[in-house]
């Protein structure tokens, strides 16, 4: 019995450390203002959003874990080589979620994203 509970607080211990690391990782509100030729840039809650969401790949899905770069790493203004521009990347992975929110409470319409 007690193997079993020095073995139970050692697997905390490791739970609980990766969490740790993880949101320490995790911007909290970020200004995603990259490309602004038409719309005024979108102010992102990013670490509720990693916590709601719980797998950081579902977003960054070309990087391992601890190395998440900008999406406009690679999503450019304009479509560059198999990347997708930085509004159609943004559009299909946040639209894309918002659209399905039984809740309602994600913004779907422009100006709930691009505010002014
Ligand atoms: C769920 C949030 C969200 C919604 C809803 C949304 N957008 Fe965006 N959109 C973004 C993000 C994020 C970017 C990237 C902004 C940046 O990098 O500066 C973007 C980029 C753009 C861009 C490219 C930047 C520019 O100014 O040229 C345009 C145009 C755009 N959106 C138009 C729209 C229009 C029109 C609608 C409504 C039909 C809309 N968006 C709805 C999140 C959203
Ligand atoms: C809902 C999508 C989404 C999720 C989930 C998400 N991120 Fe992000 N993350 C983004 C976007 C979008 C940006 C870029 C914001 C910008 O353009 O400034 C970003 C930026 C970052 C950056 C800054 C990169 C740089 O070079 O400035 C880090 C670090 C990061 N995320 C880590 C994480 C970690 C760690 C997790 C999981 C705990 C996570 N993200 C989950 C969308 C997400
Ligand atoms: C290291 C480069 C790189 C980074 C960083 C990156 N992407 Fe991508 N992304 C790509 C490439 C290349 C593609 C084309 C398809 C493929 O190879 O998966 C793509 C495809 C996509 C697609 C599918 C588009 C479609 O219409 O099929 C979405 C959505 C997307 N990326 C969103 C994001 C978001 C959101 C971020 C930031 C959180 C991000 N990407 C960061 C390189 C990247
Ligand atoms: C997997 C699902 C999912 C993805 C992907 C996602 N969102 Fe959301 N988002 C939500 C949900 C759910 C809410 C509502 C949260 C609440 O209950 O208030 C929300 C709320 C928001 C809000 C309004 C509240 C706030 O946090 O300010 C903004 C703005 C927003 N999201 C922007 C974005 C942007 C920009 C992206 C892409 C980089 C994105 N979201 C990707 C699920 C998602």
């Amino acid at each position: 019995m007690r193997k079993f509970a020095m073995l139970m607080a050692v697997v905390m211990v490791a739970v609980f450390s990766v969490g740790v690391t993880v949101a320490a990782n995790a911007p909290g509100t970020v200004t995603i203002k990259e490309v602004q030729k038409i719309k005024p840039p979108v102010t992102f809650q990013h670490k509720a959003h990693a916590d709601r969401i719980k797998n950081c790949a579902e977003c960054h899905h070309k990087d391992a874990a601890g190395k998440e770069q900008k999406c406009f790493d690679c999503h450019k203004a304009e479509k560059t080589g198999a990347a997708v521009s930085q509004k159609d990347a943004m559009h299909t992975r946040c639209k894309g979620c918002h659209s399905k929110d039984a809740t309602k409470k994600a913004p779907t319409k422009c100006d709930g994203c691009h505010k002014k």
